[in-house]
C-alpha cells in the first residue's frame, strides 16, 4: 500500500484533496498532517474520518524534529504539500507566520524527504501546491504561463515564491522528484469565510455590509475547488519529475461583477426582491499593494495531461451558495470559533 502524507488536509483545498484520494484510491493510505490553525477544521472531513485508509496527525511543519520523527514513523512514499498560511490580508498585518510556515515549513519537509528517501527517489514524489500569485500582477491583457518570471508583491506571495524556489533547488541540487503546480483562485464548499466569496455569502445572508476593496476593478480567475483537486490528482500521477503546471479556470471576473452576480443568486435563493442584496455592497479602503489582475494560461496542463475545468462558473457559484445555505451549522461553528474548541480538545500535538 502506498502511503501519502497530505499536509494542510484540514483546510479548504486540502480537505477536497484528502477526500478525493481517500475515496478514489483505496490502495493508498492517506495521512492528513495539519496543525489545525484557525484555517484548519476537521469538520471538513467528517464524511471520511472513519475510513480505514485515512488517519489524522496533528503537527506543525515548522517543527523540524517533529517532521523528522513523522517521516521515521510513517515512512511515506509521497508528500502532497498544501499546508500554508494562505490569506493575503493576514500576511500584510503579520508577515512572519508566513515566512515560518510557508518557507521554513516547506524546507523542513524537503529536508526530511531527502534524508529518509536517501537518493532512492523512484516511486517517491514531493508535490508542492503553489499559487499564481508568485507571478505578480497582469495589466489589462496577457496571461501567466509556466515561463512567466516570478514577481511577487505581497508577503504571502513572496513566501510562496520562496518556497517554490526551494522545491526546485532540491530537485536541481539533490535530484529529489518534485512537481509544482501554480493555481488561480479557488471557490467551493468549506472555504473559510475570510476570503471574498464565502465572506460575501455569509454577509449577504446576515444582511451585513459586503466590503469591496477599492473600486472592485481587480480581476481574479476563479476555479472550482474540486477541479483543482482533480488537477492535483492528474499531475501527481502523471507529471514528469521536476515539472511545473499552471492550473486555472479560464474564468476571469472583476470583483464587483462577481459580487453583483452573487447578490442576484442570493436574492433568488433567499426569496428577496431583485437588487435587495446588492444594496449591501460597500466600497472600502483598498488592500495595500493590491494586484490588479490574475489570469492563468493552463494550455500546458491540457496538452500534456488532458485536464480541463469541468464546471461553468455560474453553475459552480450556485452549487457553492447552496452548500453554504444548507450547512448553516458549519458556518455558525466557524464564525463563532466553536470548531476550534471542539477539535483542539480532542487532539494534542505529537
Ligand atoms: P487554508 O488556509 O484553507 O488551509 C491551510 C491549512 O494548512 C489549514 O488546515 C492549516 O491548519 C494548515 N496549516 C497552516 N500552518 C500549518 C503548519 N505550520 N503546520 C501544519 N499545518 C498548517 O488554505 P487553502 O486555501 O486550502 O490553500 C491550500 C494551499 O493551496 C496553500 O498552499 C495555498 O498557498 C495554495 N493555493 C490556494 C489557493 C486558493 O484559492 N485558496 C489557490 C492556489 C493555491
Ligand atoms: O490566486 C490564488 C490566491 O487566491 C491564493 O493563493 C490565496 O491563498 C487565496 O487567498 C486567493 O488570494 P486573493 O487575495 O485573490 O483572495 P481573496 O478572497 O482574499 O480576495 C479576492 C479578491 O477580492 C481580491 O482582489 C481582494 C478582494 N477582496 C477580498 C476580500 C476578503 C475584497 O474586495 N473584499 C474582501 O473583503
Amino acid at each position: 500500500m502506498k502511503k501519502i502524507i497530505i499536509t494542510g488536509g484540514a483546510g479548504f483545498i486540502g480537505s477536497h484533496v484528502v477526500r478525493r484520494f481517500v475515496n478514489i484510491y483505496p490502495g493508498y493510505h492517506i495521512v492528513n498532517l495539519d496543525k489545525l490553525t484557525y484555517a484548519g477544521n476537521l469538520a471538513n472531513l467528517k464524511d471520511i474520518e472513519d475510513k480505514p485508509n485515512y488517519h489524522f496527525i496533528k503537527g506543525d511543519i515548522t517543527d523540524a524534529d517533529f517532521i523528522d520523527r513523522l517521516f521515521a514513523t510513517e515512512q511515506p512514499d509521497a508528500i502532497i504539500h498544501l499546508a500554508a498560511e494562505s490569506h493575503v490580508d493576514r500576511s500584510i498585518s503579520d508577515p512572519i507566520e508566513f515566512v515560518l510556515t510557508n518557507v521554513v515549513g516547506t524546507v523542513n519537509l524537503l529536508n526530511a524527504a531527502r534524508k529518509y528517501w536517501d537518493g532512492a527517489y523512484d516511486q517517491r514524489r514531493f508535490y508542492h501546491v503553489s499559487t499564481d500569485e508568485v507571478y505578480g500582477a497582469l495589466g489589462e491583457s496577457g496571461m501567466f504561463t509556466e515561463q512567466t518570471k516570478y514577481d511577487p508583491h505581497s508577503p504571502y506571495s513572496a513566501s510562496k515564491a520562496s518556497s517554490d524556489h526551494f522545491v526546485r533547488a532540491y530537485h536541481d541540487t539533490y535530484g529529489l522528484d518534485v512537481v509544482i503546480s501554480n493555481c488561480s483562485n479557488n471557490y467551493g464548499s468549506h472555504h473559510f469565510p475570510e476570503k471574498l466569496i464565502p465572506l460575501a455569502i455569509n454577509n449577504i445572508k446576515n444582511n451585513k455590509a459586503v466590503p469591496v476593496y477599492g473600486k472592485g476593478e481587480n480581476v481574479r480567475d476563479w476555479l472550482w475547488v474540486e477541479d483543482h483537486a482533480r488537477a492535483i490528482d492528474v499531475i501527481f500521477h502523471e507529471a514528469a519529475p521536476g515539472e511545473t503546471y499552471n492550473i486555472g479556470g479560464h474564468n476571469e471576473w472583476k470583483n464587483i461583477d462577481l459580487i453583483r452576480l452573487l447578490c442576484s443568486i442570493m436574492d433568488r435563493k433567499l426569496g428577496r426582491a431583485d437588487g435587495e442584496s446588492a444594496k449591501l455592497i460597500t466600497f472600502v479602503k483598498d488592500r495595500a499593494g493590491h494586484d490588479l489582475r490574475y489570469a492563468i494560461d493552463a494550455t500546458k496542463l491540457k496538452r500534456d495531461l488532458g485536464w480541463e475545468p469541468s464546471l461553468q462558473f455560474e453553475e459552480g457559484l450556485e452549487k457553492t451558495v447552496d452548500w453554504y445555505l444548507s450547512n448553516e451549522e458549519w458556518l455558525a461553528d466557524v464564525t463563532s470559533g466553536h470548531y476550534q474548541q471542539y477539535y483542539k480538545a480532542q487532539y494534542t500535538s505529537r
